[in-house]
């Protein structure tokens, strides 16, 4: 496993799978009465966040400390930031208050790639999502998710069809979904109107259709995107409620879900919008699920990237 983990395409299928292995293990051994592990006791984890999160943040904090880390949570929101302090300084101020991984979310693509080969810091890099370029462990809790409900032996993804529906082109889920899931062995469909699809997307290793009426019946697993109203400059359809008529999942379109299909949704969920609660609540849904995988899968890359079997050979175990 390598030092930093900043996209998926730095990840082998045998890298990724080690880590769900990892998860469904720790998910093994903390399930009963422990808890709490002391594999990274001693250790300082720094979340640093640029741009609002909910989830990510959170699922760090709790896996950081689920595996006995001191973790110290920076947001940009109430900082030196606002003085103007760039993100070198800030990083290595952080450093020298003991900080050994950085868990960076930051609004420009390529964020944490700079961090780390910057040379700023010796410190190990997670990239929570930079820009609209990736969120690497938004992919992995979801393969794990999805691993979950379809392949109980832990294997790969092959035979599963994932559809990734709606602003795929703001999407930093969709691109580390897309590049993952397909690497696992599953096939992948993204949909969306043309004005949300990214240019490019050719390039994709997935199938792309602008009609989620037709592709909806063969989906295992339905993942609808948020709009990313936030980082939009521009009209991208005609109306909410065209949007929803189009793209949206609503108690309708649920009536042609394939027998066994689960419902995903990276959140947070425009309900309403791109989702209706009738299918956001379902026994379908695995939203929730998502987010308790998303402890797991986090500790596992915390555990893995700050030295795994070196840190079992040190004394403590996973
Ligand atoms: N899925 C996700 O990244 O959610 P947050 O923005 O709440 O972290």
């Amino acid at each position: 496993m390598n030092r930093h983990l900043l996209s998926v395409e730095d990840l082998t299928s045998d890298d990724a799978l080690h880590i769900l292995d990892t998860a469904h293990e720790l998910s093994r051994i903390t399930d009963g009465a422990i808890r709490k592990l002391p594999t990274l006791r001693g250790r300082t984890v720094v979340n640093l966040f640029f741009e609002d999160s909910t989830r990510t943040r959170l699922s760090f904090e709790a896996a950081a400390k689920r595996l006995s880390a001191d973790v110290i949570s920076f947001s940009a929101k109430g900082s030196s930031v606002s003085k103007g302090e760039s993100l070198k300084d800030t990083a290595q101020t952080l450093e020298a208050m003991g900080a050994e991984l950085i868990i960076i979310r930051h609004g420009s693509s390529g964020a944490a790639a700079r961090l780390a080969n910057s040379g700023w810091v010796g410190a190990h890099v997670i990239n929570a999502g930079d820009g609209t370029h990736e969120h690497p462990t938004q992919a992995l809790l979801d393969a794990y998710t999805i691993r979950s409900h379809f392949d109980k032996r832990g294997g790969n993804l092959s035979g599963i069809h994932v559809g990734i529906v709606g602003d795929i082109l703001h999407s930093r889920v969709a691109r580390s979904n897309a590049l993952l899931l397909t690497k696992l062995g599953a096939s992948v469909t993204v949909v969306a109107p043309p004005t949300l699809m990214p240019i490019g997307v050719e390039s994709w290793p997935v199938n792309v259709s602008f009609n989620f009426d037709e592709v909806l019946p063969q989906l295992d697993a339905v993942m609808m995107l948020r709009i990313q109203s936030e980082r939009m400059d521009e009209s991208y359809f005609p109306s909410e409620r065209e949007y929803s008529r189009m793209y949206g999942l609503g108690s309708n379109r649920m009536k042609l879900l394939k027998s066994g299909s689960i419902i995903m949704h990276p959140g947070p969920m425009n309900r309403g919008l791109e989702i209706a609660s009738a299918a956001a609540d379902d026994d379908k849904s695995v939203i929730l699920e998502q987010v308790q995988n998303g402890v797991l899968v986090r500790m596992a890359v915390l555990y893995l990237t700050m030295g795994g079997p070196q840190l079992i050979s040190e004394g403590v175990t996973p």
